[in-house]
């Protein structure tokens, strides 16, 4: 077994960098921390190759062709504002932090069925045919490779491309020879790792994952409690390779994950990508809040009718998911100390497999909100939205920014990436600190970090300068 790294947390470091925005050229020596440049292939590695690792994939190589623009991506499309309004500084987020383009991006995957990106894709029904016919010599050349996977923890699926192994460690390590091996073959001189795969059955933490030694334990004693989402990560951290998780499964909110990413300096953040109805969530309720309307009750329903929908329909699956979609509320509303605002609300969340819908899910949202002298009101959200054309751009905006926080000596040693809280259902934070949940909070925390770490001023909306 490959030893593990054992660098300490990464302290700020106040070093002098050129600031890299056009025509802003200028010495910064309140910069935090020094970001090596993104040279070389930045290779990502997706475990799951279904519609979202596919409309992703195909995304990216549609870009670079010029076939298409990278619509609802923050890294390509988004700006930041620096200074104050009146100094007209806002630069394109890749050009004020060194990002890897798109054109250093290659690809792996580990699925349990064999198809190919190309016939996963066309499965999938994302994208449209003419699109995939001209990615598709592309799209064939990346192939699965052998998953590791565990039917108990996804009871409606199966398949053939199945790693085996004497223990959960056997398969670890064979997992990390694959990280290695592509590495090697792609010529990447950097790895993301990217869980696109299918909801896992809900479980809670056990002891087995408290530490890296007893999880180690657990792994050669083939403890039933380490799903197949644990391993990659694992295997991932192990070799240095930052996580993310785009399901809700528990995979590396886990204290084991966290010492593994601290060690190896292996940045992690949340679970489940925040797409349809929960982006909407957390943008309806903190208006409320700002407005201190009311809410006695909120009723979200799904049909969907991918594949996902159809893991979803087992409820072990489902639970993990509603763990992740419940939560939200609960942190933007703050019931606590708003009790007679948000202290009884009826908040439910249902998702129902309709296979005729395929990828293009329907969200209702029914709301009953109070105002003025309580009197209720209701609001009515009906999202007719494509599941993976929302998830997509947040794959792209995750790797490139996990692999800048992999550059950063400010964060890289730092385990969990509270910044990148914009992108999930569920985001992390360290034991004992609540979760930002609305979604301009996060935004401006995104922001702020990347001025932070370029050491520009960070911008707080007070405002007063301008009426001196
Ligand atoms: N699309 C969205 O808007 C969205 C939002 C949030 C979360 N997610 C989550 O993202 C994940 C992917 O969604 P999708 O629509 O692409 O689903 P999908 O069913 O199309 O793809 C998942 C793939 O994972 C494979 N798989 C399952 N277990 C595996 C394992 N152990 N190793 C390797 N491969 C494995 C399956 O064979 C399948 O091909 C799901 O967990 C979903 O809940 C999606």
């Amino acid at each position: 077994m490959a030893t593990r790294q054992k660098s300490a947390p990464a302290k700020t470091a106040r070093v002098e960098v050129k600031n890299e925005v056009k025509g802003q050229a200028r010495s910064d020596s309140k910069a935090h921390g020094a970001i090596e440049p993104a040279k070389g292939n930045l290779g990502v590695m997706i475990p799951g190759m279904g519609a979202v690792a596919t409309t992703f994939v195909a995304g990216v190589e549609a870009i670079r062709k010029g076939l298409a623009k990278p619509i609802g991506s923050l890294t390509q499309m988004g700006t930041v504002r620096l200074g104050k309004r009146t100094d007209g500084r806002s630069p394109k987020i890749k050009e004020f932090v060194p990002l890897a383009g798109l054109d250093d991006l290659v690809f792996t995957g580990w699925d349990i069925f064999e198809d190919n990106m190309y016939e996963a894709a066309s499965n999938a029904g994302v994208l449209d045919y003419r699109l995939l016919e001209q990615l598709k010599p592309f799209l064939s050349s990346i192939k699965p490779q052998a998953a590791v996977f565990d039917h108990n923890y996804v009871k409606k699926i199966d398949g053939p491309n199945v790693k085996k192994g004497k223990s959960k460690m056997d398969l670890a390590e064979q997992l990390r020879a694959d990280i290695r091996a592509f590495k090697k073959s792609s010529g990447a001189s950097r790895l993301i790792t990217m869980w696109c795969a299918s909801t896992e059955s809900y479980i809670e933490p056990t002891a087995a994952h408290q530490s890296v030694k007893s999880f180690e334990k657990a792994l050669h004693e083939n403890d039933e409690m380490i799903a197949p989402s644990m391993i990659y990560a694992y295997a991932s951290l192990m070799e240095g390779v930052p996580f993310a998780n785009g399901a809700p499964n528990l995979t590396v909110d886990l204290p084991v994950m966290l010492e593994l990413s601290r060690q190896n300096e292996a940045p992690i953040c949340g679970k489940d990508f925040k797409t349809g109805q929960t982006l909407m969530k957390t943008v309806l309720a903190p208006a409320f809040k700002a407005r201190l309307l009311g809410l006695s009750g909120w009723y979200s329903t799904n049909i969907l009718g991918n594949r996902d929908g159809e893991v979803l329909d087992d409820p072990g699956s489902f639970k993990t998911k509603e763990e992740s979609k419940l939560g939200v509320l609960e942190h933007i509303l703050q019931p606590s100390l708003y009790p007679e605002l948000y202290g009884n609300i009826f908040h439910k969340v249902r998702i129902n497999y309709y296979p005729p819908r395929g990828d293009n899910k329907e969200g209702w949202d029914n709301i009953d909100i109070f105002g003025w002298l309580g009197y209720p009101m209701q609001i009515k959200v009906d999202f007719l939205c494509r599941d993976s054309i929302l998830a997509a751009p947040i794959v792209l905006d995750l790797v490139l920014f996990l692999d800048l926080a992999k550059r950063c000596s400010e964060l890289k040693g730092r385990g969990i990436q509270e910044w990148l809280s914009f992108y999930f259902k569920s985001p992390m934070t360290v034991p004992g600190l609540y979760p930002e949940h609305d979604l301009f909070i996060q935004l401006m925390k995104l922001k702020n970090t990347l001025r932070h770490l370029k050491g520009e001023e960070l911008i707080t909306h007070l405002g007063l300068e301008y009426y001196d």
